[in-house]
């Protein structure tokens, strides 16, 4: 039944059970964190093969006869950009290989952007009064931070079933000053949304500034879960089609895929920005850790390799989330107070909760000894205007420890629910 359909001795009833059934949990005294999306120690001990795949005395030099442990080849090694164009599906020409963090690389390009402008010929930003960058919100908060830090204005744009709202998109970047936007594409952090065609292409073929860019992040390109698999459209040639052919730069990272402290980056781009690119890189560095690159290689050896091994991942994923969702079905369906995402793959599960309630779901969470992500920092400048969205992130607590959590996470959605209506 809707709780909003209660009568008061009704949700009186309601609020008296959850309140004891609250009271129970905060015995327990549990300490346990579903806020940040770090893969699991099941998910790290499946991968500790990657360490050992180059034997030191015959492994270092590559096939394409590259010293991996010597300066040199500051683009990345052939081998390893065959690797990637086989995962994002884009020539191996158009990338650019970096260290394990492509938060990094992404930070370096804005800042690039920011200080030197988006081509050769484009004035900086920084040199055009106020810049902004639209944000689908509910996103990425270290996206969000980076923005904040170089004090471009954030616009937030609503994140539909399809991807961002494009309606809203294409009447924001009529305004030149609209500089950017950043967009994680597939199994998007944290709706779990993969960007529908007409979406890829509308952002491909829409009028903006010629100095715009979007960062492609598509950190989630290849983390399929429960055997299900998103179609998503190559942002690259969409941008060449539409005749935007500098529009998108993409990155992704094996951070999710091999180890998230000892992975590979990699930027995918055209020729002018690729060339761009390098050119600022270049300048930063003689090289990052080929050894590493190669170890991908021997270790995966293909697109096979790495899909063999993302099943492996899945298996350890999947009853994670399975926990959650169930949870959730049998729980909190028909009140009226909670809605959230089945996505088919990444690393999160996209909470609403009823408006208002969010930051006290999180207090009565956090209460009884389980962390939420921060309520708001799904948001540009961390503010939720409903105060509703919750990530929750599933892949780092046991299978035990997480339907604990949500045990007491529903719990604390129905309390706070019944407060709400009560008032
Ligand atoms: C959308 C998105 N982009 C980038 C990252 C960070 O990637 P990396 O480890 O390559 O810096 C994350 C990590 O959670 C993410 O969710």
């Amino acid at each position: 039944m809707l709780y909003k359909e209660m009568t008061r001795a009704e949700l009186l009833a309601e609020k008296e059970k959850y309140s004891h059934e609250y009271n129970l949990f905060k015995v327990k005294k549990l300490n346990l964190d579903m806020s940040r999306g770090k893969p699991s120690e099941g998910q790290i001990k499946e991968t500790l093969g990657i360490l050992n795949a180059m034997n030191p005395s015959t492994d270092y030099v590559t096939p394409s006869g590259i010293n991996t442990l010597n300066y040199g080849c500051p683009d990345g090694l052939p081998e390893c950009k065959e690797l990637f164009s086989q995962i994002l599906g884009v020539p191996a020409e158009k990338l650019y290989i970096g260290g394990n963090s492509s938060l990094a690389l992404m930070f370096d390009y804005l800042m690039q952007c920011y200080a030197k402008g988006s081509s050769e010929t484009s004035k900086p930003w920084i040199m055009q009064g106020e810049v902004y960058f639209l944000c689908p919100a509910p996103g990425y908060d270290r996206h969000f931070a980076i923005a904040e830090y170089l004090g471009i204005k954030m616009i937030p744009v609503k994140m539909t079933k399809d991807g961002p709202d494009m309606d809203q998109v294409e009447e924001l970047v009529k305004n030149p000053a609209v500089k950017g936007m950043f967009c994680v594409p597939k199994y998007s952090n944290p709706t779990g949304v993969t960007y529908s065609d007409e979406t890829v292409r509308r952002l491909a073929s829409m009028k903006t500034a010629d100095d715009f860019r979007i960062i492609w992040d598509n950190a989630y390109c290849i983390h399929d879960l429960f055997g299900r698999e998103d179609k998503l459209l190559d942002m690259l040639s969409e941008c060449e089609e539409a005749g935007n052919p500098s529009r998108a730069v993409e990155f992704a990272s094996t951070s999710k895929i091999s180890l998230s402290g000892a992975g590979v980056a990699v930027i995918a781009a055209n020729e002018e920005n690729l060339t761009y690119i390098k050119k600022r890189c270049a300048r930063q560095t003689i090289g990052y850790d080929k050894a590493n690159q190669y170890r991908h290689v021997l270790y995966y050896k293909d697109l096979a390799g790495v899909k063999k091994h993302m099943s492996i991942l899945s298996d350890i994923i999947s009853p994670r989330f399975e926990v959650v969702l169930n949870a959730f079905r049998a729980e909190l369906s028909g009140l009226g107070i909670a809605e959230w995402s089945e996505p088919n793959g990444g690393y999160f599960i996209n909470l609403n909760v009823m408006p208002g309630i969010a930051t006290r779901v999180f207090g009565l969470c956090k209460e009884a000894g389980v962390k939420l992500t921060n309520v708001g920092a799904t948001f540009p400048y961390g503010k939720d205007p409903d105060d509703t969205n919750i990530r929750i992130a599933p892949t780092f607590p046991s299978v035990e420890e997480l339907s604990d959590a949500t045990s007491l996470l529903i719990i604390s959605i129905k309390l706070a629910a019944l407060e709400k209506l009560l008032k």
